[in-house]
């Protein structure tokens, strides 16, 4: 198998665990709308858009906006959104997420943000981390979101190395499929049953090291 010359990271779910932040300001914009939202709704807008976030949501409860009214609530809802996020301290990063990050780049591994999030370089100034990546793609870049490869496609183009040589890290199904459309390795960070797709998953980066991760790899691809 090549050599892995760069690894792509999902940001929330991944990186930080902002699911929760995002899931206060959603059920705030759907109480204020009338309607409830619970978590297991929640789980179903992992990697996916503001913009599509709020389609379901409406869907959901059943209610119907115009055009210049889901604009002005999804601007609400990330006003609420980076109330909570603009006060996140580094020790949100997760555990063994700095470490592995190291190590990459003692080994000279490229390291790629891939995110559908407009706040993903907001969230990485907050925590501290943004001049560890090479590049950084997000939801102000892409024209599709996942499950299309685009993201992770634009993320590997910048750094210049192909799909084959680059690991995608992801918590969500939407993200595990789009990396493996793009010809990607792809390695679930959550639980096995949602991300069955993967090539391989993990818990999470505690106690890992990329060695252990590309010795998953070599070991799938045999
Ligand atoms: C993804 C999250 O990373 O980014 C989604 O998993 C979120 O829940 C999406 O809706 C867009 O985020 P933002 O920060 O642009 O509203
Ligand atoms: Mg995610």
């Amino acid at each position: 198998m090549p050599s892995i010359r760069a690894c792509i990271f999902d940001l929330d779910g991944v990186i930080v665990d902002t699911a929760k932040y995002h899931f206060i300001a959603w059920r705030r914009l759907a109480n204020e709308l009338g309607f409830d939202f619970n978590e297991e709704d929640n789980e179903k807008l992992k990697g996916v858009s503001r913009v599509d976030s709020l389609n379901l949501i409406l869907k959901w409860g059943g209610v119907q906006l115009t055009d210049v009214e889901k604009t002005e609530w999804a601007a609400k809802k990330n006003e609420w959104y980076l109330e909570y996020v603009k006060q996140m301290p580094a020790s949100e990063i997760l555990e063994g997420v700095l470490p592995f990050l190291e190590d990459l780049q003692a080994n000279n591994i490229k390291i790629v943000l891939g995110s559908a999030s407009k706040n993903a370089t907001t969230i990485l100034k907050q925590i501290g981390i943004i001049d560890m990546f090479d590049a950084i793609i997000d939801g102000t870049k892409t024209t599709k979101g996942k499950p299309d490869p685009q993201v992770f496609q634009l993320g590997a183009k910048a750094v210049n190395v192909s799909p084959n040589e680059c690991i995608v890290f992801e918590d969500a199904e939407k993200g595990v499929q789009a990396a493996n459309a793009g010809g990607f390795h792809s390695i679930g960070v959550g639980s096995p049953e949602v991300l069955s797709h993967a090539d391989y998953v993990i818990s999470g980066f505690e106690n890992l090291t990329p060695a252990d991760i590309f010795q998953k790899i070599a070991t799938e691809s045999v």
